[in-house]
């Protein structure tokens, strides 16, 4: 008897604990999955607390300007700072002409607790492309340049390497066979540009003369700045250019030569967190493993003698992180070191889609004319691009067509930067719209900008149309 009840109760005992066990290892199971679920599907710049347990989230307090009419735009906005995947950020529309959205939220320095204003100024990537080509466009429209000219015309040592024939509508084009350098660039080589120019002569064309589209990702710029230095005739660089005749005569602010004393308005940038990166890269996974991402994707990337690989080593002098500091933004780099703010790449935008006519400024000068606008932007045919591993419909001026989820319908112009900043502009619907925001999410293969601006925009798109049909 005392036997058997010993038996029971250490049966029972034993029963109850690993029914306890399991109890207990189910909850924790169950508590970490929903911590894990919480984890991914929230943004990831929200403080790690806020990601789990949606406790110690930031403010998402907005400031600035909406017409009613767009006012769904601010909520999309207002949207993506609940959600986590803003620290600050700003966006802006011009509609016909008028600014109809210029919002601001979040911090410029969350560490400071310095808010993200419309005092601030933020480096904007290959967002910037968007400005040089624009310049290139108004020395075309001056008659300086020529896209159908070979860049040997103005540059006679170019013509090297396999290099004779090509065109400046090829080198805006990023089919210059120019995507990277075969020495690593160092600051003291922007510094010095009759020296550097001896070095971009002298690399070949990386096709063989061949005219092959391959994404220009770093170097456009530095070919582009030394044939206007060439043609200018004060030998200016295009951001000298652009501070002489261009920012306070069309009111905008887009410094490819930063003034130091504004140093103090540029945003800090923010990258996602190691442990977001791991996530990410399962993302990648998945998206192979479903088909989205081609397998030859991978051993382009990964084959020492590839175009794409070579054009992603690390050839220019800084870091992402670099970008917020003075030493990096006060030597010209016009592909990818461009300083402004939302509202004037709308601004700008909504110049070219009012053919050129300024915006509320000083000057009544076209910054270009309604031909050049015309001519720089004639669609190309589309073409596989070697870097970006992808199709892209070029814009001849050196923008692309580009189209977006949710309103595939609708063609912008113009081009994004590293991390999600977008200067695009739709002459026919009368948008112009500009994105900058200081938390960098990771380039998607094949995406162009990712859901907050998408987001955004869809909201905007939405009402330009439902206007334009009332106004019809
Ligand atoms: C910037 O924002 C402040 C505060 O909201 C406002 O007083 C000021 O008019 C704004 N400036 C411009 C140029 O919009
Ligand atoms: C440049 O064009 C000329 C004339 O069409 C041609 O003979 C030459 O092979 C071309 N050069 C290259 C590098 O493709």
């Amino acid at each position: 008897m005392k036997y058997v009840s010993t038996s029971l109760n250490e049966k029972y005992l034993m029963d109850s604990l690993v029914k306890s066990k399991f109890f207990t290892s189910s909850a924790l199971i169950l508590f970490t999955s929903i911590l894990v679920y919480q984890y991914i599907t929230f943004g990831p710049f929200a403080p790690l607390q806020c990601q789990l347990l949606r406790i110690g989230c930031l403010d998402t307090e907005i400031h600035g300007y909406v017409a009613p009419e767009f006012i769904d735009v601010k909520k999309a906005f207002i949207k993506n700072f609940e959600n986590g995947y803003e620290i600050g950020s700003s966006v802006a529309v011009y509609y016909d002409g008028n600014l109809v959205v210029d919002l601001q939220g979040g911090y410029a320095d969350l560490e400071a607790k310095r808010k993200y204003d419309n005092n601030t100024l933020q480096p904007v990537f290959s967002s910037t492309k968007v400005m040089s080509a624009i310049m290139i466009a108004y020395l075309v429209d001056r008659g300086f340049l020529d896209y159908n000219k070979k860049v040997s015309t103005y540059w006679p040592e170019f013509a090297q390497g396999n290099k004779e024939n090509v065109t400046l509508l090829d080198l805006v084009n990023h089919r210059a066979g120019l995507s990277y350098l075969n020495t690593k660039v160092t600051k003291s080589d922007l510094e010095d540009l009759d020296k550097f120019a001896k070095t971009l002569a002298s690399q070949p064309h990386s096709f063989n003369g061949v005219s092959s589209r391959a994404y220009h990702a770093t170097t456009v710029g530095w070919y582009l700045n030394e044939i206007v230095r060439r043609v200018d005739p004060k030998h200016r660089t295009i951001g000298k250019i652009i501070s002489d005749e261009i920012l306070e005569q069309y009111d905008l602010e887009f410094y490819l030569l930063l003034p130091p004393n504004f140093i103090s308005r540029v945003a800090k940038l923010y990258e996602i967190s190691k442990i977001r990166g791991i996530f990410d890269m399962f993302n990648v996974f998945f998206e192979w493993w479903i088909g989205m991402i081609p397998n030859s994707y991978f051993s382009e990337f990964n084959d020492k003698e590839s175009v794409m690989y070579k054009t992603f080593q690390p050839s220019g002098p800084f870091k992402i992180s670099d970008f917020s500091d003075l030493e990096t933004l006060t030597v010209e780099w016009p592909s990818v070191n461009g300083i402004t703010n939302a509202k004037s790449m709308a601004k700008l935008g909504a110049i070219i889609v009012n053919n050129g006519q300024p915006i509320n400024s000083v000057t009544y000068k076209p910054l270009i004319s309604k031909s050049t606008i015309d001519l720089m932007s004639t669609k190309l045919p589309e073409t596989f691009d070697h870097v970006l591993y992808k199709n892209i419909t070029p814009a001849s001026g050196g923008f692309a067509y580009l189209r977006y989820p949710g309103i595939e319908d609708v063609e912008f112009i113009g081009w994004g930067g590293y991390g999600g900043s977008s200067f695009i502009w739709n002459r026919e619907l009368g948008i112009s719209f500009g994105y900058a925001m200081n938390g960098l999410l990771p380039p998607k293969y094949g995406k162009t900008g990712d859901l907050r601006l998408w987001s955004v925009l869809k909201e905007v798109v939405n009402v330009a149309k439902k206007l334009k049909k009332e106004q019809a």
